[in-house]
């Protein structure tokens, strides 16, 4: 990993990494507070599980290259939001933004930026909500602001998406026109199936409370 040290505060890659796996284990900690909190009031989890993944420089310094960027650690901290990178997956739509809106309450995230796919998909028929926020690490002398990229989705949200990866990885981003297509039906099929589920769901709690109420 080539990387000129440039002094501002954080100056090697190793502490880079440090400060980023910290901020990483924090809100993965957080996350899963939320969720057993979550279903110790409500009865129900609404995270099926979470991935964890920091980015390898390999990628970084790709990513630095295609926006034109040197390679330093200055321009990879200003410029790349998804070295820390988290990934909540639920089992609802609702979920989702249930998730997103306890991240949001929490006095020591900072969100910098949404970006909510579900609402508006991609062209290709990704869906996905995410999040870059900020979480202080608390170091021997200082506190670094460190950005984590959240992405939440559903289950079948996810496997479209691991599939899709696959695909655009396989064929460098430029995958014949049929298989591009069947995608965007693959991702119509995955959203009718959310919205569903998510009524099944909600029948079903209907039907529970309405038992609890006669009772
Ligand atoms: P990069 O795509 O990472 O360069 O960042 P961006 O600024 O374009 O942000 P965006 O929110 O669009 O994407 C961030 C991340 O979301 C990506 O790194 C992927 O993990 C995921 N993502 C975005 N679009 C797609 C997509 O069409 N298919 C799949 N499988 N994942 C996607
Ligand atoms: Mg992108």
């Amino acid at each position: 990993m080539e990387l000129r040290e440039t002094g501002n505060g954080v100056d090697s890659w190793k502490e880079v990494n440090l400060i980023y796996n910290a901020a990483l284990r924090q809100i993965e900690t957080k996350m899963e507070i939320l969720n057993e909190e979550f279903q110790h009031v409500h009865q129900y989890n609404p995270i099926e599980h979470i991935k964890a993944r920091i980015k390898t420089p390999e990628s970084i310094v790709k990513k630095l290259r295609r926006h034109g960027y040197e390679s330093t650690i200055e321009n990879m901290i200003e410029y790349v939001n998804d070295i820390a990178g988290i990934r909540i997956i639920c089992s609802f739509t609702s979920d989702i933004y249930r998730i997103a809106e306890m991240i949001r309450e929490q006095r020591d995230i900072h969100v910098l930026a949404v970006k909510d796919y579900i609402t508006y998909p991609k062209a290709s028929g990704y869906k996905s909500y995410h999040m870059i926020i900020t979480v202080p690490v608390y170091l021997s002398d200082r506190i670094v602001d460190t950005k984590v990229e959240i992405q939440i989705r559903t289950v079948a949200m996810d496997f479209w998406a691991s599939l899709e990866h696959k695909i655009h990885y396989k064929f460098e981003g430029d995958a014949p026109e049929h298989i591009q297509n069947e995608l965007v039906e693959c991702a119509k099929l995955v959203a009718d199936l959310d919205a569903r589920m998510l009524s099944l769901n909600e029948e079903i709690l209907a039907i529970g409370q309405s038992q609890e109420e006669r009772q």
